[in-house]
């Protein structure tokens, strides 16, 4: 799996992109506000429905363009074709895949797996357990097939608890409804991300120890209600309190991931570079379970590596994205700080993106 072709047109100051890049490394270099970053954000796009720097992807429409259109071909037998659409004059979002006009975004994610480093991804674990419950989910999502349909009717139930909650008369008849409902799907998506962490936790502590060794650490997955009681029994018992609040307070809603050092939580023990590190075992171990787990491989989009690690780790992460077999978008400043990372049989494209007289940039295959 990787991509064989990538075209681009109308996206933000890159001129239209057609770009075939290496099954394995293609290191792209360029001078700050070249398009570098705008280029991992298609490919972002193209594979999630959304990009990782705005919420309103009409923001990447170049400017005084009608529109952003990206196209992808995804290597396979047979190959997939991927495209995506934003017009500025409506806030829809064309998808395709495989000809079908009417995909879906799950169709998009499920057919090209990503993940992200960038310096917003090394925040991982300071940040809001939202995010981690995104990480969590999106191994469950790939791994786990039926993850999806449980998800949504989960999803739907805490939406109707949550909006019963908020109405000023409850009818208890119609709470037990959805808190029955609630209770089954919630229970049934801690199944599947508990079974998903067993498998998740030796791949990443290896990961981990091939980095960086930090004894002491843990990581630990925390359902988001009391272990020692389902979750039919917590609703139920937290009816008055969720309430008083408007919302559900227990549930598969509040599902995180925890990482310790030593029993401290590790954001106020590690230091930034251990963190980054840690980030990035959690990362690599995500690729490494689904090639394991289901011969599939996703595709890096690695912005700036060279600012974030030193070079003696950029080292070891680079032979860990290499043992894996997976498709590798890396972005530079330093041409000259990816070049002999890489072993002799690996294929690597190396890619230049340079501004233009016309005020735009355009990307081209280097050396
Ligand atoms: N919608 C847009 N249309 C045209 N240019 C844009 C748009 N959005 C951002 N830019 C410009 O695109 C350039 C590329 O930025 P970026 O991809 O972050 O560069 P790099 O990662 O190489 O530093 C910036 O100079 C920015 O001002
Ligand atoms: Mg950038």
């Amino acid at each position: 799996m990787g991509l064989l072709q990538l075209n681009f047109d109308g996206l933000r100051n890159l001129q239209t992109v057609d770009m075939a890049p290496s099954s394995r490394i293609n290191v792209i270099n360029g001078v700050n506000g070249s398009g570098k970053t705008s280029l991992l954000e298609g490919i972002h796009i193209l594979g999630m429905g959304r990009s990782f720097r705005t919420r309103q992807l009409k923001n990447v429409i170049q400017t005084e363009a009608p529109y952003v259109t990206l196209y992808g071909r995804l290597a396979g037998e047979p190959q997939v074709d991927l495209g995506v659409r934003r017009l500025r004059s409506s806030s829809e979002l064309e998808l395709r895949v495989k000809g079908d006009k009417k995909a879906r975004l799950a169709d998009l994610v499920e057919t090209m797996p990503l993940q992200l480093i960038n310096p917003d991804a090394f925040r991982l674990l300071e940040g809001s357990p939202s995010g981690r419950r995104e990480f969590l989910d999106w191994g469950v999502f790939h791994v786990k097939h039926n993850f999806l349909a449980i998800w949504k009717r989960t999803r739907r139930a805490l939406k109707h608890r949550n909006a019963l909650l908020r109405h000023g008369r409850i009818e208890p008849q119609e709470l037990a409804v959805w808190e029955q409902e609630l209770a089954t799907w919630g229970e049934q998506m801690d199944v599947l991300r508990r079974a998903w962490f067993a498998e998740f936790l030796p791949v990443f502590e290896d990961t981990l120890d091939q980095l960086l060794p930090l004894p002491g650490l843990t990581l630990r997955y925390a359902r988001g209600w009391d272990k020692k009681r389902d979750l039919a029994e917590v609703l139920h018992a937290s009816r008055a309190t969720d309430q008083q609040m408007g919302f559900t307070q227990q549930g598969p809603q509040r599902a995180d991931l925890r990482i310790k050092l030593n029993k401290q939580p590790a954001i106020e023990v590690l230091s930034r570079g251990q963190q980054k590190l840690v980030v990035s075992a959690l990362k690599l171990a995500q690729g490494r379970l689904l090639e394991s787990a289901s011969q599939r491989h996703c595709i890096y989009l690695i912005d700036d590596l060279p600012a974030e690690l030193d070079e003696q780790h950029r080292l070891r992460f680079c032979q860990l994205l290499e043992d894996m077999q997976c498709q590798v978008f890396i972005t530079s400043v330093e041409p000259k700080a990816l070049m002999q990372t890489w072993q002799a049989q690996t294929p690597v494209s190396m890619f230049h993106v340079k501004h233009t007289d016309r005020g735009l940039s355009q990307l081209t295959p280097d050396g």
